[in-house]
């Protein structure tokens, strides 16, 4: 059996694809600037933004990875359409907690791409998690680059690692359609101004902070907690601690 990963040559992509073939399926990676193939894995090229050439035969289980800046629910309509139309049995979706709940594009496309999913026809499994370690460290790495740091105040994040996520996908493509299934968080919550300072201390550093306001109903959703899962999520094993320590 095929199983086709869309963005399987991304930071997600890349931990899932050899969970599946070392399953014992073979897999069809789909992305914009392909990669070599390898003994179970074939690359193609293609762009989601555009349905021209995205044929599904023969393709058992969808692993819907691909992601970018804009645009995710466009993409994720054209995957769904073509994953109908070839008869794909189970349909696998990455999402973003906060998709129904932040009022930011990237979330309102995230929404979109689950929309579309659901509305596929194509029994379907879609997980959202938070913001993956690797996000979250270059982030931390980009504000902790300013000779002083700007904090915004109440901002919480529960950062998670993108090889329990990748763990979690792949279990979810090797199984049954599940439908919307608990999210997944990292095992702690901080404050932006804990992951920052974290990240500082993991590199020697020390900056002086200025804390601010984010202005409007982003800064607000932010520190209402629309962006976090505080209950009932499945939580990652490794810890941002950990990702530090590997990483400094
Ligand atoms: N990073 C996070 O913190 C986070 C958190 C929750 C959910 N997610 C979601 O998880 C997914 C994977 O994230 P990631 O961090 O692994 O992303 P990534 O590293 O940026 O990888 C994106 C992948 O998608 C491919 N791609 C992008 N646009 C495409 C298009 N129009 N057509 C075909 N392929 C396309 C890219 O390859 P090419 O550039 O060669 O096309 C790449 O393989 C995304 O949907 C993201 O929204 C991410």
């Amino acid at each position: 059996m095929t199983i086709l990963v869309t963005g399987g040559t991304g930071t997600l992509g890349k931990l899932v694809v050899p969970q599946l073939t070392g399953a014992g399926y073979t897999v069809r990676v789909l992305s914009r600037r392909g990669g070599v193939n390898a003994d179970g894995v074939e690359h193609v090229q293609g762009d989601l933004l555009s349905e021209d050439g995205l044929d599904l035969t023969g393709i058992d289980t969808v692993v819907h990875l691909a992601g970018g800046a804009k645009g995710d629910a466009q993409a994720a309509a054209h995957l769904a359409k073509a994953a109908a139309a070839a008869g794909v049995r189970h349909l696998v979706h990455i999402s973003v907690i906060g998709a129904d709940t932040m009022p930011i594009g990237y979330f309102r496309e995230k929404l979109g791409a689950e929309q579309a999913i659901r509305d596929s026809g194509v029994p379907w499994t879609i997980l959202r998690a938070a913001q993956f370690n690797s996000l979250t460290y270059t982030v931390a790495q980009k504000m902790a680059g300013l000779p002083v740091v700007p904090v915004p105040g109440g901002l919480r994040f529960q950062p998670v690692d993108e090889r329990d996520v990748a763990d979690r996908i792949a279990e979810l493509a090797l199984g049954e359609p599940a439908g919307a299934v608990p999210d997944l968080t990292g095992p702690t919550v901080y404050t932006l101004r804990e992951l920052v300072d974290s990240y500082l201390q993991s590199q020697g550093k020390r900056r002086p902070h200025l804390p601010i306001r984010m202005p409007g109903k982003v800064g607000r959703a932010y520190r209402t907690a629309q962006n976090l899962t505080l209950t009932g999520a499945t939580t990652g094993k490794h810890t941002w601690e950990d990702y530090l320590g590997a990483h400094c």
